[in-house]
């Protein structure tokens, strides 16, 4: 054997990795990027098993009140429709959530504070509650908020709270988000550990191959979700949207391929790095592979988020170029992801939460429960 498929085996036989190891194992091209697939996936089965929760996603708004460089339902963008879906169209998607034994729904919106909203989401959580028996799980995935709103929230019902950090490196998350009090690295932080404390399911991510992006700061991501001891993990690829400032940097990309394979080695080292969080399939992986989610359940993610926004909406929910599903209906979604499941050789589980076994571990540890 050469002395670099040694070197790659000698760190896949440990489960912490240095800053060094994990670049290593972030250029693994071939075999050796075979063996960390086959590494990643032997930990999901043992820790995991075969099972995919789904989390019924409901976009239920594009309003937004930042201006994030990369994003496409930025304020800044006028060439876009905005909605907002009514409370009964949340609360029938819901319903269908519930009837389809989906163990959970995740609400994910634009980013505003206001009172208006606070309340507004506060009632849904409690209509919502009402509706499935208290059995359908809740995510949230709204932004930025104070303390007291995520408190508000979690006594009405939420338990999982996603707010992806998008990058670790601060210099790298200025220069992708406009520089002023609304886009502060801080606040992203101090809102996490708020989470924390609170008792969600924190999750968080971040994006793959964004414009100024090192295989280092990759490898810092990685180390910051094991240091801040996540309980969930969403990362995406970086795709392009047009009418955002930050496609003037487009020359300087990775072709789209690469950021997908970079997107499924960060998802591997993650699962062999933290064998219990639940690591979501992002839908963004399947605007540049159709098979792309199931690639990434083979590798180690264990959470799909099924989109059940009403149709008529889906177009303007555009975060990238290029999304996938938005003329689908719920249904449709449900049945093209069951299919797909099984030929990433996983199973469905349905009416389950799916929590991630590191939460109760972590509240634990924390003298918590
Ligand atoms: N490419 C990929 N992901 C994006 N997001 C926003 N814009 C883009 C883009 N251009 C992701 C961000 C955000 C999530 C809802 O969508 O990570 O947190
Ligand atoms: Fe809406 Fe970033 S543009 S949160």
């Amino acid at each position: 054997m050469d002395r670099y498929r040694m070197k790659v085996n000698q760190i896949l036989e440990k489960d912490n990795f240095s800053k060094d190891e994990i670049v290593l194992l972030l250029g693994t091209e071939g075999d050796e990027k075979i063996l960390l697939f086959k590494k990643s996936a032997a930990v999901k089965e043992k820790h995991i098993g075969k099972k995919v929760w789904f989390r019924g996603l409901i976009e239920f708004s594009n309003v937004c009140g930042k201006d994030c460089l990369y994003c496409g339902i930025r304020k800044g963008n006028k060439n876009l429709k905005r909605y907002n879906l009514s409370d009964e169209e949340i609360l029938a998607a819901a319903k269908f959530a519930y009837d389809n034994r989906y163990g959970s729904i995740a609400l994910q919106s634009g980013e505003l504070e206001s009172q208006l909203v606070t309340s507004r989401i506060e009632n849904l959580l409690y209509r919502i509650k009402e509706l499935s028996d208290g059995k359908l799980g809740i995510t949230l995935s709204v932004g930025e908020q104070k303390p007291e709103v995520y408190k508000k929230w979690f006594d009405a019902g939420a338990h999982r709270y996603l707010l992806r950090v998008e990058s670790t490196n601060r210099d790298l998350y200025r220069k992708i988000h406009p520089y002023n009090k609304k886009h502060d690295f801080d606040r992203r932080l101090e809102c996490l550990k708020n989470l924390q404390e609170i008792g969600y399911q924190t999750g968080t991510g971040v994006m793959i191959g964004l414009p100024f992006q090192t295989i280092e700061d990759l490898a810092g991501d990685l180390l910051f979700m094991n240091d801040f001891n996540v309980d969930m993990c969403g990362m995406g690829p970086y795709i392009e949207h047009a009418d955002t400032p930050l496609t003037e940097y487009s020359g300087n990309l990775l072709p789209l391929r690469e950021r997908f394979d970079l997107t499924l080695k960060m998802i591997a080292i993650l699962r062999i790095m933290m064998k219990d969080i639940n690591i979501v399939a992002a839908t963004a992986l399947q605007a540049i592979d159709p098979v792309g989610r199931e690639k990434a359940v083979k590798i180690g993610a264990n959470i799909l988020m099924p989109n059940i926004t009403p149709g008529k909406y889906r177009d303007s929910y555009k975060l990238y170029d290029n999304k996938p599903c938005t003329d689908e209906s719920a249904e449709d979604c449900q049945s093209c992801l069951e299919a797909r499941v099984s030929l990433a050789d996983a199973e469905v589980v349905y009416g389950e939460w799916g929590d991630s076994k590191h939460y109760d571990k972590r509240r634990k540890d924390e003298g918590r429960i």
